[in-house]
């Protein structure tokens, strides 16, 4: 599985460079981002769970700001978005580790981290 990613990611560099004169890296570059939410109470909460792993890329979570990762994700909706950080969803522990967490702050969280707006 692995290995066929690499293969494609690198597939993807090599082709890339080809096509216009887009010196940005390509889209599925994946860079761990020190970015935190500007609310302070907020920022905390993410420093102290999802940030260990969301913004890790050797945890496998879709990381914060990486817009290409979140999409797919966002379209499933708020709902099953919550459902999953609520009760976990295969590497993605119930709670996000954060047991105190309102289902409001995991939705502001799930935004930021997704750095685009949630479907109702
Ligand atoms: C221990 C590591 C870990 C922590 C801590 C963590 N996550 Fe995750 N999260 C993951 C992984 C791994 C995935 C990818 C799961 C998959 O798609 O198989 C994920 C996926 C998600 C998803 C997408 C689920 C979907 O339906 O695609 C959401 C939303 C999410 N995390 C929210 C959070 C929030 C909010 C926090 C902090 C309160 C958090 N996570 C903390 C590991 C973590």
């Amino acid at each position: 599985m692995r290995a066929l990613r690499l293969t494609f990611l690198l597939a993807l560099a090599i082709a890339l460079p080809g096509c216009g004169d887009d010196a940005k890296p390509p889209a599925t570059h994946r860079v761990a981002s020190n970015a935190t939410p500007s609310d302070p109470a907020l920022a905390q909460i993410y420093t102290n769970s999802c940030q260990l792993c969301h913004a890790n890329p050797a945890a496998n979570a879709p990381l914060t700001g990486d817009r290409k990762a979140w999409e797919p994700r966002i379209q499933q909706g708020a709902d099953t978005l919550l459902d999953h950080a609520i009760n976990g969803y295969n590497g993605m522990p119930p709670m996000g580790l954060c047991v105190e967490c309102s289902e409001e702050q995991f939705l502001q969280l799930i935004g930021f981290m997704a750095d685009q707006p949630l479907p109702q």
